[in-house]
């Protein structure tokens, strides 16, 4: 495909970002500065920098998608649309989902190619955090705040790792959570567990990489290795809370698409 077409659909910058990116000569492919836009990559194998910075080594590819409700995070199924089928059918050759969400849980979820990278998202020992905002069914109470810090034990006995629960100033019946593992609709058992019923699910981050904003639900972007850098980094909770509030509170309740 085109250079130009290539980066602008595939990343935050505008088609006319990047011409005025190649005009000015900041973008390399394969080392050497492209000055024409036209020019045609191979995303399987070329690789492309921005002022010395490689934007994507396009062999592994990972992006990010603002998964809507009703698709099943998997690569595969006979009657439920995935998240894969929201790609176009060029991009899913070898593409998986770094981990899963619900049918009903929108947001933030990672497909790659990477093995390595789902592996190293997913792994608990990585400690890469995912972050939900929760609309619960009850007000919020102060104790949640213990009680996930200690570990919450499961109706079925299973120990949870330690999480943050916060209540947010989106409203008295929200709560922002962060986990580092991903047991089968655990965020939901953990607060059935404390007396409290989860209604919507909203994952905003993972690590230091919040979700693109600009995403509509269903929408998707190439990462870019600095994404990927990001994605790999631990933020301050009160970093994500403040994302949360800037960014979700006033249409929370259109975030149920
Ligand atoms: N916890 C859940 O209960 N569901 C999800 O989709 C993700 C985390």
């Amino acid at each position: 495909m085109r250079l130009d077409k290539c980066v602008a659909d595939h990343s935050t910058y505008s088609r006319s970002d990047v011409k005025q990116l190649i005009r000015t000569g900041k973008l390399t492919v394969n080392g050497q500065i492209c000055r024409s836009g036209d020019r045609q990559v191979d995303p399987d194998c070329d690789e492309i920098a921005l002022g010395g910075v490689v934007l994507f080594t396009a062999s592994k590819r990972s992006y990010m998608m603002n998964k809507p409700a009703g698709v099943i995070s998997a690569t595969r199924d006979g009657k439920t649309p995935t998240v894969l089928s929201l790609l176009p059918p060029e991009l899913r050759k070898g593409i998986f989902p770094a981990g899963r969400l619900d049918i009903d849980t929108t947001g933030m979820l990672v497909l790659t190619n990477d093995g390595d990278l789902a592996h190293r998202i997913l792994a608990p020992k990585s400690h890469i955090s995912k972050y939900y905002l929760v609309q619960l069914a009850e007000p919020f109470q102060d104790s949640y705040r213990a009680a996930f810090a200690a570990g919450i034990t499961l109706e079925d006995g299973t120990i949870c790792r330690e999480a943050i629960c916060q209540g947010t100033k989106c409203g008295e019946k929200t709560a922002l959570v962060a986990l580092t593992e991903g047991k089968f609709h655990q965020v939901k058992r953990m607060f059935a567990a404390v007396g409290n019923h989860v209604e919507h699910l909203h994952r905003i981050q993972m690590g230091g990489l919040p979700i693109n904003v600009k995403l509509g639900f269903g929408d998707y972007m190439l990462l870019l290795n600095k994404d990927i850098d990001d994605l790999l980094k631990s933020p301050d909770f009160s970093a994500v809370a403040e994302f949360c509030y800037a960014n979700f509170c006033s249409e929370w309740i259109n975030c149920k698409a």
